[in-house]
């Protein structure tokens, strides 16, 4: 092959893998990949004040107030059903609220975010991802 053609052929491949790990980077959706027990150190120095340690909220500062991570009733709010909102919450905040922005002031790591929603998810007793149908409330 000339020369310039392998060239050529070494920056495309150079690319493609640069953009593949960006996506990998950027892109976290779904499930969330970390350990609880790494969220939880987290927590305890930067959530409690306004989560509580036990994770049953109640404070209120301008808006909602922290939700209460123990009640089932919580957590049969379809919205809490994708990590995805987690994650949303915990990057962009609610600021109608007082809830931090952390990921987008960079405050917190996006690995960190993914540990604290693992975290979060043990305090309802939730570890996975619940997919739509068993998030439904459970008739008693
Ligand atoms: C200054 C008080 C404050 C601190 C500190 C705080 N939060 Fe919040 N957070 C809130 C409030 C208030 C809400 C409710 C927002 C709403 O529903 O409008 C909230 C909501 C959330 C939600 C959405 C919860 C749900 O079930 O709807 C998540 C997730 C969350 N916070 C994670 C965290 C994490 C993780 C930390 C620590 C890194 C943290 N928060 C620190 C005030 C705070």
């Amino acid at each position: 092959m000339p020369r310039r053609t392998l060239e050529l052929l070494a920056i495309t491949l150079t690319s493609i893998a640069l953009l593949g790990a960006l996506a990998a980077f950027a892109a976290n959706a779904g499930p969330a990949k970390g350990t609880a027990a790494a969220g939880k150190a987290i927590f305890a120095v930067k959530c409690i004040a306004c989560h509580k340690a036990d994770g049953t909220g109640g404070i209120k500062l301008t808006g909602n107030p922290t939700p209460n991570w123990k009640d089932p009733k919580v957590w049969g709010d379809p919205k809490r059903a994708t990590d995805d909102y987690f994650r949303d919450c915990i990057t962009n905040g609610k600021a109608p609220s007082g809830m931090v922005a952390w990921g987008k002031t960079g405050q917190i790591k996006p690995p960190d975010i993914e540990n604290l929603i693992v975290y979060i998810r043990t305090l309802g007793g939730v570890a996975k991802t619940a997919p739509a149908a068993a998030a439904a409330p459970k008739k008693k």
